[in-house]
């Protein structure tokens, strides 16, 4: 019984894998051709076309209905109430078809509207369309009416890290397993960027823009698109993390003078480490550095470049050591979030829970304040926090800003 059971199970991934034709499509660089080129990416693909399509031959397959691994976007777009479903590190982008309305206390109307949920890909199929507000990327130059998932992923695949020392090249040895998950370049073979991100001299063909930082070394584990009420989904971030985002935002580096408000890309030090380590939530400093990592505020692992290494730390629940580094990850997410300027929280709001759940316009009547809320409901609440369960935190849990400052 159980044998049969297995063979059906097996036939099943078997028939799906073939269905979808997806199984292992980049493999850590450049996937079958016709699987973006040519007849199967539909008669209006060609190389030849800019930015807007592109990210539709992309989101092909990666977007889903019920999104399930490397699919990052939820579409059809999900109605008013219902949360987008994909919960992967980079974060889902339906997020960008996302208004949330409310009235403040006093009355007043408030928006938090879809285009600033996230990096707004042109798809207009999917609902995806340029950012009519930031037209070009804060602290540098990139055209926003040009941003596609290509901008940042080199759909060729062709940046790979050569040795454990981190060195990344656009050709040489041959990639042949994907870089985002621990496997070690050798002598002879090389393995992809982390998520097949570009790195120096990448441009495409719809700007004149060209990178100046190489893609970092990190390693994410193999169950990546999860809710995490049960344990947390941790990418170790190595070296050139902090760095990759400034690719596009050049102007954010130095932060003094900058209209961005935190350093980023700098040691913790000593003091701010171990307030890491002992916070567990607002009014409660009683941990230790075994158990404190969080994916809400991650960092990065010092300037590690060895993939091994970094893949030990994705099963790891231990909280940063003094040379660890603040980094753009740690307060955004790289696609799109549930909240202004793609953080991770809601940075703009006193508290994150209210009286020990989650603020929700359907819960105003408990004492949760509809700014807090944010437009959205308790069960919205719940999923733009990674479906955590309220309990992770203080009953008045206060910005998570406070895991390395702790001012609550
Ligand atoms: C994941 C999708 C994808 C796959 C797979 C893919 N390509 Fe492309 N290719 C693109 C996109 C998107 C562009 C447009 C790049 C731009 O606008 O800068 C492109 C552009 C090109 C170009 C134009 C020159 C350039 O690099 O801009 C050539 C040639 C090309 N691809 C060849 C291939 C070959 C050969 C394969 C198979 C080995 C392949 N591609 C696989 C997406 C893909
Ligand atoms: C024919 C289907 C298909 C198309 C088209 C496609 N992908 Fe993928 N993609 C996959 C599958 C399947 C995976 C997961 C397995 C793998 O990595 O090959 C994946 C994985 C990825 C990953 C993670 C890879 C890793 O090793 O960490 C990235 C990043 C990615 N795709 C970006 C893109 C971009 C950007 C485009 C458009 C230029 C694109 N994909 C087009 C099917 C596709
Ligand atoms: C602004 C740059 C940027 C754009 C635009 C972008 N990505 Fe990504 N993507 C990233 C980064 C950075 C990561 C790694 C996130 C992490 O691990 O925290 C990532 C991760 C991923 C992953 C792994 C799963 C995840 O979400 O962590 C996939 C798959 C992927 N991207 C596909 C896409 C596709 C498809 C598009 C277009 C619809 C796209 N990306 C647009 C930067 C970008
Ligand atoms: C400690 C948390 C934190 C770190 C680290 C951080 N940011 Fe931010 N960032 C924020 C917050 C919070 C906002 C929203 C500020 C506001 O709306 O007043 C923001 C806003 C932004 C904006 C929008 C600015 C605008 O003019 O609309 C960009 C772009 C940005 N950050 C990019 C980056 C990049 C790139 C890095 C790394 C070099 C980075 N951030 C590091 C917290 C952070
Ligand atoms: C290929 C260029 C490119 C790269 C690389 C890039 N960005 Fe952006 N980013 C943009 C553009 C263009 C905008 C403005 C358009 C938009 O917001 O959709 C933007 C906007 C933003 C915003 C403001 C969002 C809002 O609406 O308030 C934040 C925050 C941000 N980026 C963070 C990051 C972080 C963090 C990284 C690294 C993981 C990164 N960006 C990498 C091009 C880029
Ligand atoms: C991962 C840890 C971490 C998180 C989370 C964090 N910070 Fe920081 N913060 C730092 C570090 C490290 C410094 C630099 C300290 C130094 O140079 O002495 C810093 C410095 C600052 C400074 C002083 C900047 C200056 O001009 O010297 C302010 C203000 C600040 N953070 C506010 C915030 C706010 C607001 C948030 C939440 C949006 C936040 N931080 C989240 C680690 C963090």
């Amino acid at each position: 019984m159980r044998g049969m059971k297995a063979a059906i199970a097996f036939l099943l991934v078997l028939t799906v894998d073939i269905a979808d034709g997806n199984a292992g499509f980049h493999n850590g660089w450049t996937g079958a051709c016709d699987g973006c080129h040519g007849s199967l990416a539909g008669a209006s693909f060609s190389a030849l076309q800019p930015g807007a399509t592109t990210s539709e031959i992309c989101l092909r397959c990666h977007a889903a209905a019920r999104p399930e691994d490397y699919q990052v976007a939820t579409s059809p777009a999900p109605p008013h109430g219902v949360p987008p479903a994909s919960l992967t590190p980079g974060g889902d982008f339906a997020y960008l078809t996302k208004q949330y309305y409310w009235s403040e206390a006093n009355g007043a109307r408030a928006v938090s509207p879809g285009e600033r949920h996230g990096h707004n890909i042109a798809a207009p199929a999917y609902g995806y369309f340029p950012d009519a507000t930031l037209t070009s990327s804060p602290g540098g130059t990139y055209p926003s009416d040009a941003l596609s998932c290509i901008s940042c992923h080199d759909p060729h695949g062709n940046y790979r890290v050569t040795d454990s020392a981190g060195t990344v090249t656009a050709s040489g040895n041959p990639v042949t397993d994907s870089g985002s998950y621990g496997a070690s370049p050798s002598a002879t073979d090389a393995v992809g960027s982390y998520r097949l991100l570009a790195g120096r001299g990448y441009g495409t063909r719809g700007t004149s823009h060209e990178f100046v930082y190489d893609p970092p070394i990190a390693v994410a584990p193999r169950e990546y698109n999860r809710g995490e009420d049960s344990g947390d989904t941790r990418v170790a971030y190595g070296k050139g993390s902090s760095e990759w985002c400034l690719n596009c935002h050049s102007g954010l580096s130095n932060w003094q003078g900058s209209a961005h408000l935190h350093p980023s890309g700098v040691a913790l030090g000593e003091a701010i480490a171990k307030t890491y380590n002992h916070y567990v939530k607002s009014g409660d400093l009683s941990g230790n550095e075994s158990g404190a990592f969080t994916s809400l505020v991650p960092f990065q692992s010092g300037d590690l470049t060895d993939v091994q290494q970094l893949a030990s730390i994705t099963t790891s629940h231990a909280g940063p050591k003094p040379d660890d580094k603040v980094m753009c990850l740690t307060c955004h997410r790289a696609h799109a979030s549930a909240f202004d300027a793609i953080t991770r929280w809601n940075t703009k709001e006193t508290v994150l829970t209210v009286n020990g759940g989650y603020p929700g316009t359907d819960a105003v009547n408990q004492g949760s304040d509809p700014g807090a809320a944010g437009g959205k409901t308790r069960a919205e609440y719940r999923v733009a926090m990674y479906d955590r369960a309220p309990s992770h935190f203080g009953r008045f849990q206060r910005s998570l800003c406070n895991k390395c400052h702790a001012r609550d």
